[in-house]
């Protein structure tokens, strides 16, 4: 059995690429979609990485591993979200704060990549979704780098989708800073 399971959710395909990355990067792993996974599956697993897509501000990840935390408490398990927010603490913040009750907010590492939307994969109401995104980002007066790199992925002008986006996950990994918290 492998040392590691990745388990993925992946609406366009973006968080699937960046799943195949890591597992190719640390070896020794299995790759599941999140949709249908049993948690029997995942119970043997020493590390879990949870890896996917932000819509709307919400990980449908997240309700997997909320579900399941029974099975997961005791295991080194990290989180990563892919949409269009810098890796840096204050978005991590606000994902957790999104997705998670305040007993379980830093109970697992975060981690945030970028990725890209394709206007002609996505359905109409979430292309009127993000046209109601856009319009919020509009009217404010003074724009984020995030805001700003959010727009020209809603124009779909720019993907970000890079294994670079990786690297501080990497660290981390290697660094042998992923403990069980208690
Ligand atoms: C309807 C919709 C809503 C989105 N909302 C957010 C959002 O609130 N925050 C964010 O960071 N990214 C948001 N994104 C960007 C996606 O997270 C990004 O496109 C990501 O690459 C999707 O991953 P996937 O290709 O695996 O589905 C949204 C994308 C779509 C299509």
């Amino acid at each position: 059995m492998a040392k590691w399971a990745i388990v993925y959710d992946s609406k366009y395909g973006t968080t699937e690429k960046y799943a195949k990355w890591i597992q190719a990067k640390v070896g020794n792993a299995d790759l599941y979609k999140a949709k249908g996974l049993q948690p029997e599956t995942i119970i043997g697993y020493e590390l879990l990485l949870f890896i996917g897509g932000i819509y709307n501000d919400k990980m449908p990840i997240c309700d997997f591993i909320k579900k399941n935390i029974g099975h997961l408490m005791f295991k080194k398990v990290a989180i990563v979200g892919n949409g269009w927010y810098e890796d840096k603490e204050i978005n991590r913040e606000w994902i957790m704060d999104k997705n998670f009750s305040t007993e379980m907010h830093s109970r697992f590492p975060l981690f945030l990549v970028r990725g890209e939307i394709n206007n002609n994969k996505i359905s109409i109401p979430e292309r009127m979704q993000l046209m109601g995104i856009k319009a919020q980002i509009k009217r404010r007066q003074d724009r984020t780098n995030d805001d700003i790199v959010a727009l020209s992925m809603i124009d779909g002008m720019n993907s970000y989708t890079s294994e670079d986006n990786l690297k501080e996950l990497y660290e981390f990994i290697d660094s042998g800073k992923w403990v069980i918290k208690r």
